[in-house]
């Protein structure tokens, strides 16, 4: 069952999280700031939608664990700089403080800056992939984490504030913003389980709609959503005067497009030919998730 295998996994991922920096010489308070954000919990998705796009493929699940914790670092160091006074001024994040509230900015500024640097060092020293592997993961997590993938549709987030825009620019700032990490993941557990090229090719397609539709839920839940469940403030996009899909095209009409993209997903997953029902139960998952 699909919630069996979530919870199975986050307890995996959290475990290998709490571990990866025992040993590593940082200094104390870095430290804890970094690990404060990455034990705080969260729902694990990105390493564990790279695990099923592996195991759509092939089997041996020890050998995508170092990049994904990679994947969820730099997730992680993501939400620590969006909740930043300077970007969304978030006071609560995976049921607890924000990183700031607790260490302050320059801390909390610190630990993102950290944890992205080392989510690099951890692929590269990962004993169980090759160095021609390393090489296409870095390149890619690089691109979609970077000026071209996540923190460009960060800043075009901000951008849009107090603006009204388009649909299409609304899609392309939650495919940025949102959808590069989520296609890394479907794009890296592929490529490791030695999917073809043309299977790749269709589950990026598919994880390109599956951003869209993630986000979309997220805008939802910052009107609907349950805070206690959520584990962080509704209404931020309101105070922000953020450009959502809820803004833009009403609850209604964010659902209905919500489900549309959801149509779409499941029309590219078909085509990418392999034993994708855990990916399709995941999409079904994230796409009425409340939390
Ligand atoms: C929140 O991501 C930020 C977005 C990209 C919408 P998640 O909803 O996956 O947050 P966690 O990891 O569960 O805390
Ligand atoms: C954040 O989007 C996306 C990234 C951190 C890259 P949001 O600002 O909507 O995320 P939440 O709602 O604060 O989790
Ligand atoms: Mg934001
Ligand atoms: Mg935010
Ligand atoms: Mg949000």
């Amino acid at each position: 069952m699909l919630k069996d295998y979530i919870e199975a996994n986050q307890k995996v991922f959290q475990e290998e999280l709490s571990n990866l920096l025992s040993d590593v010489d940082i200094p104390d308070q870095l430290k804890k700031s970094m690990l404060y954000s990455l034990e705080a919990g969260g729902k694990r998705l990105r390493p564990i939608l790279l695990l099923a796009s592996y195991e759509a493929y092939a089997s041996d699940v020890k050998r995508i664990y170092r990049t994904a914790l990679a994947l969820e670092m730099i997730h992680t160091y993501s939400l620590i700089h969006d909740d930043l006074p300077a970007m969304d001024d978030d006071e609560y994040r995976r049921g607890s403080l924000t990183n700031h509230k607790v260490f302050g900015e320059a801390t909390a500024i610190l630990a993102g800056d950290a944890l992205l640097t080392y989510s690099f060092e951890l692929i590269t020293n990962d004993p169980l992939l090759s160095d021609p592997e390393k090489v296409y993961l870095v390149k890619l997590l690089s691109r979609a984490s970077g000026p071209s993938g996540m923190v460009a549709g960060q800043i075009l987030d901000m951008e849009a504030e107090d603006q009204t825009i388009n649909i299409e620019r609304l899609e392309k700032i939650h495919a940025l913003k949102t959808g590069e990490l989520l296609k890394f993941a479907v794009t890296a557990g592929a490529y490791l389980g030695n999917a073809t090229e043309e299977q790749i090719f269709h589950l990026q397609d598919f994880a390109h709609y599956l951003g869209l539709i993630f986000q979309v839920q997220d805008d939802i839940l910052d009107v609907t959503g349950d805070e206690k469940k959520l584990g962080k403030a509704v209404g931020s996009d309101e105070i922000n005067n953020k450009s959502t899909y809820p803004k833009l095209l009403g609850l209604e009409g964010a659902i209905e497009m919500k489900n549309r993209y959801a149509e779409k997903a499941k029309e590219l997953l078909r085509k990418a030919n392999a034993d994708t029902s855990r990916l399709s139960d995941l999409t079904l998952y994230i796409s009425e998730r409340d939390f």
